[in-house]
């Protein structure tokens, strides 16, 4: 069997989580998650490429080289969720299953998280769990490309 291999991809501003609005998006830090999602990853024998970025071309790109190299896309595209049409077409255009997902329940907070421009292009999200949203992302994620293949 081939191994699965998943995209994580963090939005602007997710760097500096464990001191940004902790009563919001909780004290641990990216690389803790990040390290608890390659643990994640090993006992669901699957791996995780993890990557931040606050640009969102770069976003973009990254989607475009994951053609070919991963087989699912995760994803917290942060405050770009509610205005990137640009990183919903690169994932419609590269066709990769993707799951979207959010430590804060954006359903919640403002009404302009309301919307997210990802949701319908998605598998589906996971909103409100904090870090643990992107281990539920992830399980859900490998599951569905598992029963795919
Ligand atoms: C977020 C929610 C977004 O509305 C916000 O802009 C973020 C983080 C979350 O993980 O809860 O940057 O995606």
């Amino acid at each position: 069997m081939s191994e699965i291999g998943i995209l994580v991809l963090h939005g602007p501003n997710l760097n500096l989580l464990g001191m940004r609005e902790p009563g919001i998006y909780g004290s641990t830090t990216l690389a803790k998650i990040n390290d608890s999602l390659k643990l994640n990853a090993e006992k669901l024998q699957v791996s995780v490429d993890c990557r931040q970025s606050n640009h969102e071309g770069v976003l973009v790109d990254a989607i475009h080289s994951a053609r070919g190299l991963h087989s699912g896309i995760l994803i917290n595209a942060g405050a770009y969720t509610h205005t990137s049409l640009a990183i919903r077409d690169a994932l419609t255009g590269v066709r990769i299953p993707t799951v979207e997902v959010h430590l804060s329940n954006i359903y919640t907070r403002e009404e302009f998280r309301h919307h997210s421009y990802i949701a319908p292009v998605a598998i589906g999200q996971i909103s409100g769990f904090g870090a643990d949203s992107y281990y539920l992302g992830l399980q859900a994620l490998v599951n569905y490309l598992k029963a795919k293949n």
